[in-house]
Order: C-alpha cells, then sequence, then structure tokens
C-alpha cells in the first residue's frame, strides 16, 4: 500500500496519475490534488496501476458525484469532478495530443464549447439483460440474494462482455428510460423470461442443477448464478432506447424469433408508457453482441423518431431528421447544433461553394449546410444511413444534396470527383480510427481550399493533420464537449490551403 500519495493531473479514460520515484502511477476515480492512500496493483517497468483506498485530504476540483454507480460503472468517470475542471482538462488533452503526435504548427485554441446540460442529454441508450448481477460489494458468507436481485439489466463493467452492473438509475438519459428499463427488467422476472447469458450462449433449460452458486473473481467481486431462468433458448440481450424530446423508441434484442413472447412484452411496454411512440425488436443468435448486420422488425407505432434541428444561418428553418433503430444520429442533439455549427461557420461557406461532407452518416451535417452553398456530396458506407439521408433531403426539400455509400477510400477517387464536381469545401467527420492513409492522400489530390476536420479522437486526427501538413495549414481549432463526466471530446480544426 502507499500512503498520502499527491494526484497530480487527469490524464486519458477517466484516470489520474501520480509520480512514485520513477514510475507513473495510475489510479482511477481520483481528482488532481487529491491526497490518497492506494493499493497498488498490476506494476510494468515504468508504469503501475493502482486502486483508491481511502482519501485523506479531498481535492478542490471535487464534486460530490450524483450517481449511486459511480466508481463502478464505466459510464461517466468523471462525475466526481467540477465540470469547468472536466472543460479544461478535455482541452488540454486534445491540445497535448494534436502538438504531440501531430507536431504541426497550430494557432492558439478558441475555448471549448461545454455542453449546457451535464445530465439528462443522451437521446441513447444502450442495456444489457444477463442472469446474474454483478454484487459490487460482496454479500456475506451464506446470505443468499433474493431471485428478483439476481438478474441484471444495465451497463457493462468497463471492458467485460460477461459482467452487466445492474443499474437502478441512470443520469444520462431523461427520466422515462429509467422507468421503462425498471418495468421491463420486473415483468421479465414476474413473466418468467429468460436473461441471455453471455458466459454460455447455448445453455439450455435443464443443463445445470438450478441452485444458487457464488463466483470470486480476481477483483474480490462476487456474482451469483441464478436458478437457471433461460426458457428454451428464448431471451432477452439487449435494449435499446432512443428519444427524440417526450417520445421514445424501443428496440428489444431477443436470442430467438418468439413473436408471442417479445408481443406480449412490447404490447406491455406500449401499454404502461403511451410515450413510447415507436416499438421495434432484432434477433440476434450470433454470440456477439452487435446488430448492424441485423434487421429491426417493426412491431407497432410509428417507425421513426423525429428530430428538428435549425438550419445552419436561419435558426427558424428547420430541418427535420428522421431517425430509423439502427440510424446514427449524435447522441447529445443539443450539443449536436453547436458542433455543426462551429464546423460550418469555420467553412466561411459561400453560394457558390461546392462542399463535400464525408463520413455524413445520416447526412445531417450536409444537409445543415446545404441551403447556405451551391451544392453538396456526401459519402457514408452504410446503406441504411444512406437511404436515410436521402428520404431526409426529400423531406427538407433540399435538392442540391447527392448521397453515395461505399468505402470511403474506393468511392472517393479522381473520376468521382470529375463526375460530382471538384469541391472547394471539405468538411470530414471520421470516426475514432480517423481517415485512411489513401483517403488523406486523395484530399491532398483534391487540395480544396478550406477542410474542416471534425474528429472524436484527437490523436488520429493529429496524425491525419500531420499529415495534410505538406499543403495546409491549421489556422482555428476548437473543442466541443459532447460528453460530460467522460474523457471523450470532439475537436474541430480548419485547414486551409497553404
Ligand atoms: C463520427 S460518425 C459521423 C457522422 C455524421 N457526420 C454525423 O454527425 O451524424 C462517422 C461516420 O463514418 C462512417 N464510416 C466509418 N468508416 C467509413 C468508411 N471507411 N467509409 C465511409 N464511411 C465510414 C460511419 O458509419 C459513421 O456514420
Amino acid at each position: 500500500m502507499l500512503t498520502d500519495v499527491l494526484m497530480l493531473e487527469a490524464v486519458a479514460e477517466g484516470k489520474c496519475i501520480a509520480k512514485i520515484d520513477d514510475k507513473v502511477l495510475f489510479v482511477p476515480f481520483t481528482a488532481p490534488e487529491d491526497i490518497v492512500d492506494v493499493e497498488v496493483g498490476r506494476q510494468k517497468r515504468n508504469y503501475m496501476e493502482g486502486r483508491v483506498l481511502r482519501i485523506k485530504e479531498p481535492s478542490k476540483k471535487r464534486i460530490e458525484p450524483r450517481c449511486k454507480h459511480f466508481g463502478v460503472c464505466g459510464g461517466c468517470k468523471w462525475q466526481h469532478l467540477k465540470y469547468d475542471e472536466q472543460l479544461k482538462f478535455k482541452q488540454k488533452q486534445v491540445r497535448d495530443q494534436l502538438e504531440r503526435i501531430g507536431k504541426v504548427e497550430l494557432p492558439e485554441s478558441e475555448n471549448i464549447l461545454g455542453s449546457p446540460e451535464i445530465f439528462f442529454f443522451r437521446n441513447k441508450l444502450e442495456y444489457t439483460f444477463a442472469p446474474r448481477k454483478w454484487f459490487v460489494n460482496p454479500l456475506a458468507d451464506g446470505e443468499e440474494p433474493a431471485i428478483e436481485d439476481v438478474a441484471a439489466l444495465g451497463f457493462h463493467l468497463p471492458g467485460r462482455f460477461d459482467k452487466i452492473l445492474d443499474i437502478e438509475y441512470c443520469y444520462l438519459q431523461p427520466e422515462l428510460s429509467n422507468d421503462i428499463r425498471l418495468f421491463v427488467k420486473q415483468y421479465a422476472l414476474q413473466n418468467g423470461y429468460g436473461f441471455y447469458d453471455a458466459r454460455r450462449p447455448n445453455r439450455q433449460n435443464g443443463q445445470d442443477e438450478p441452485n444458487i452458486s457464488v463466483n470470486t473473481t480476481t477483483d474480490g467481486e462476487t456474482s451469483r448464478d441464478t436458478p437457471d431462468r433461460q426458457s428454451k433458448d428464448f431471451s432477452l440481450r439487449n435494449m435499446i432506447i432512443r428519444n427524440v424530446g417526450e417520445n421514445f423508441m424501443v428496440i428489444i434484442v431477443v436470442s430467438k424469433h418468439d413473436k408471442e413472447a417479445i408481443g406480449n412484452m412490447l404490447n406491455a411496454i406500449a401499454e404502461k408508457f403511451p410515450q413510447v411512440t415507436s416499438l421495434y425488436y432484432i434477433v440476434n443468435d450470433k454470440v456477439n453482441d452487435s446488430i448492424g448486420d441485423l434487421e429491426a422488425i417493426h412491431y407497432s407505432g410509428e417507425k421513426c423518431l423525429t428530430a428538428e434541428m435549425p438550419t445552419f444561418g436561419d435558426a427558424n428553418q428547420k430541418l427535420k431528421f428522421h431517425i430509423s433503430p439502427k440510424s446514427f444520429y449524435q447522441t447529445n442533439s443539443t450539443q449536436a447544433y453547436h458542433l455543426y455549427s462551429i464546423a460550418a461557420e469555420m467553412a466561411s461557406l459561400k453560394n457558390d461553394d461546392v462542399v463535400y461532407d464525408l463520413y455524413t452518416g445520416t447526412g445531417t451535417i450536409a444537409l445543415f449546410v446545404a441551403r447556405s452553398v451551391k451544392k453538396v456530396v456526401g459519402i457514408e458506407y452504410v446503406e441504411e444511413a444512406i437511404k436515410d439521408a436521402t428520404v431526409n433531403a426529400r423531406d427538407n426539400s433540399i435538392d442540391n444534396v447527392d448521397f453515395f455509400y461505399g468505402d470511403m477510400a474506393k468511392v472517393l477517387t479522381d473520376e468521382f470527383v470529375e463526375k460530382n464536381g471538384h469541391p472547394n469545401v471539405i468538411i470530414t467527420d471520421p470516426p475514432r480510427e480517423g481517415m485512411h492513409l489513401s483517403v488523406v492522400e486523395m484530399l491532398l489530390r483534391i487540395a480544396p481550399e478550406r477542410i474542416v476536420y471534425i474528429s472524436c479522437n484527437a490523436a488520429t486526427q493529429a496524425r491525419d493533420l500531420e499529415r495534410l501538413s505538406e499543403k495546409y495549414k491549421v489556422v482555428r481549432h476548437r473543442a466541443v464537449d459532447m460528453f460530460p463526466h467522460t474523457a471523450h471530446v470532439e475537436s474541430v480544426c480548419l485547414l486551409v490551403r497553404i
């Protein structure tokens, strides 16, 4: 054990570091300037990891975390830091990464834009069912958990596919999300529904003795196996809740197509919550949880939710976006508008501009800027997202946007540019991996006057900026916080051709 350790600064993944001799010590759930006692875990040549045992002197940067799951749940690792401290950390982290990895000359960063709402700001959450609940404070020996306490519906513990933290209350999505989750869990328990077992996906009734056993793991926590509640091979796997304002969509993912069982549950949800305007289910009989390749089956209500956003440059003119069950939509709706406004404003759009919106998703940025420019081209590799984008363009009576789907590296070619018009502005918003080298090379060949690069991962953005520095100079930079209480942050750069 290390005593009276002074935590120095916040680093990625919600941890803080201290210096112990010549080693760096990483401790989660601490704050810069905390003085703590630490139990040391994994040790490597130049760093070690620890777990806080006692906070001897709390830092002034701390605030009481609001959530009872804080400290275990992987969702909001910075909830114990005052929000302005979180923002300072994010601004510094982005800047450090751009300078250290990109090694490009940067202008002074503009002030990070904080999220107007720091609780209940998400419009989508995905919960997982599990037949055993993770007990953070182990039960006393011999103590049996009540049956209704055993199954879980909540979030994965960080990095674990099989450990589910049962969530009693979450502050991320509006209140009704909690009510729906608790109702669904209760309904499932009362009606004998199976809770999917990720450790034993093929387990059938009767294979195991129906008793309660205790598993102790290396990290000292325990879980208790329930009496087998898998009803044949039908079980509940995941639940996705999306909302636009007061309207909610519920998507239940099950392991087998049992229309009666799933229908009864969806009917019960619809009856209890009139705010749930759209109900879907997905049958996933694969081992992994990904649903990208599976059909979302419409059960009842509306087929999609409809979000509204003001158009760039004309707040009175509203854009409508249809959100279908699997389509991407920025999860912090209010802040998405601010992020897009910053990007569009940096692009200094003019009436005769031809704009390419790379990695367009459901075309939100393309449609947001379309009325300010001559033409927009959006490219994205999810076919369904491009279908949504096309419907969104039609429903908003926007006819100067063309959408294409396919892998960016294959779609964005010389012939494509020749056919669809040479862009003088490119807005690019790639996934965390950043842009493929061949896409960066293509950007250098196209050489638009301005590039606005939006990124959710400053490390890969830095790498791409360095590659682009052969022809481009970064003239503006601003970070935007879409995800309070996490270490995630969006970084927006304006590049102009040298
Ligand atoms: C960060 S999201 C941006 C979405 C959009 N700009 C928005 O704000 O809603 C990145 C998008 O890139 C798409 N994508 C990822 N890899 C791609 C690739 N190789 N080619 C084309 N699109 C890709 C993803 O499907 C996703 O929609």
